[in-house]
């Protein structure tokens, strides 16, 4: 057993934890065992933990600037842990990264313009879009009934035809679980600047690389890349610290990043809290040892899902996540329509799982099983959705 409990049960009902108290609202009953939004049921670090204490115990909640540890704690961690070199002045503060997507389609793009997404993919990609009267184009990607790629013939295409201002990258990929190769993001940075598309690189999942695998940063793979791109992420998932709303943005071209981060500054996106300065900070300075423990943990129950799927749910196929705590679930071998499929894992198995096509229609026929819990959590859901099924085989 290491230094952090991963095991331990936490009830997080009446603590406004959207993942067990909004149940209702999003899959209309409340007696379901909740592994859909990504955040973590893990304590998270004490020393994280610690230095939020501290800063609530003083009496004055003023407002917060951001002081320079602050900066070097997350140039330090990109630096240490993706090897990428940030400068000070090519990062700032975002209030979220869908909300830095958001801004960036704002700033970058006018309405009606076109910006390319890949399906299966993080479904709020197509939401902030289209929200914001732009247009999405679909370039999805391609599953071989194993693996994901990413589609680079399509992706030249959509460039040179539909003309688009910008793609939204996710490095790695929610919900396949895939970590881009350099070659791919060389390759994608090549076509986004030989078609003059700008390049949002979602990182959010950067840190929560398993089984040793590299994640490569999309602005440090090439100078094309660099100089085409804007890469949020944030300590969030990395730490189990959403509720904080912290995140950051790094742009390194001086030409897109002068007139954005000004615009950022005058309208104030950029002010942090001080709960996410100091959360942030504690993070990247002092979580690390949390960090590598909480990720042979995931990768240990990777290992327990796929045992037990094999065991009991031999027609669902998982799909190996290179990183992050999310498990994508083919369940077409069970051959139920999309709504079938949903009333198993809701109204009979009783767990809130994310619906498979709420990342696009590729999606259909597919969950994505969220595996930041204790194991007991997954192994009891797990043998639920098998005495689920075969209640259903038998009627
Ligand atoms: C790819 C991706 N981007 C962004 C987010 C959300 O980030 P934030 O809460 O900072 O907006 C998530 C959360 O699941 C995600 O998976």
């Amino acid at each position: 057993m290491g230094k952090y409990n991963f095991d331990q049960l936490i009830d997080r009902h009446g603590s406004g934890a959207m993942k067990v108290d909004s149940l209702n609202e999003f899959f209309g009953r409340d007696d379901l065992l909740g592994l859909w939004i990504a955040d973590m049921d893990f304590a998270v670090s004490p020393r994280i933990r610690e230095a939020l204490s501290r800063r609530i115990e003083h009496p004055v909640y003023g407002y917060a600037g951001a002081p320079q540890s602050y900066w070097d704690s997350i140039t330090g961690w990109l630096a240490r842990r993706h090897n990428w070199n940030v400068k000070r002045e090519e990062i700032t503060y975002i209030p979220g990264v869908v909300k830095g997507i958001a801004l960036a389609i704002n700033f970058f793009t006018q309405r009606g313009d076109k910006v390319v997404i890949q399906p299966p993919v993080y479904h709020p990609f197509r939401m902030v879009t289209e929200g914001n009267d732009r247009v999405v184009v679909n370039n999805p990607l391609i599953f071989d009934g194993e693996s994901y790629r990413m589609d680079l013939e399509g992706l030249e295409r959509i460039f040179r035809d539909e003309h688009p201002k910008m793609m939204i990258l996710c490095n790695p990929h929610n919900p396949v679980g895939i970590q881009w190769s350099v070659d791919v993001l060389q390759e994608v940075a090549r076509l986004a600047k030989k078609y003059g598309v700008t390049v949002v690189s979602d990182e959010i999942h950067a840190d929560l690389m398993l089984y040793g695998k590299p994640h490569f940063p999309f602005a440090s793979v090439s100078p094309e890349a660099a100089e085409v791109s804007i890469t949020l992420g944030a300590p969030s998932k990395t730490f189990n610290i959403a509720g904080l709303v912290s995140s950051w943005c790094v742009v390194k071209n001086p030409k897109l990043r002068e007139p954005f981060f000004h615009w950022l500054m005058v309208n104030e996106f950029d002010a942090p809290t001080f709960i996410a300065t100091i959360g942030t900070e504690a993070a990247y300075t002092q979580g690390e040892d949390w960090l590598d423990e909480m990720l042979e943990y995931i990768e240990g129950t990777i290992a327990e899902v796929e045992e037990i799927v094999a065991e009991k749910l031999p027609d669902i196929k998982v799909i190996r996540p290179e990183a992050s705590f999310l498990v994508w679930l083919d369940c077409r071998g069970l051959c139920m329509s999309h709504d079938e499929l949903i009333k198993l894992f809701v109204n009979k198995a009783h767990l809130a799982l994310n619906d498979g096509a709420m990342f696009g229609a590729e999606g259909s026929g597919f969950m994505r099983l969220n595996i930041g819990s204790p194991r007991s959590v997954i192994r009891y859901s797990l043998e639920s959705l098998a005495d689920a099924l075969a209640s259903v085989c038998a009627e």
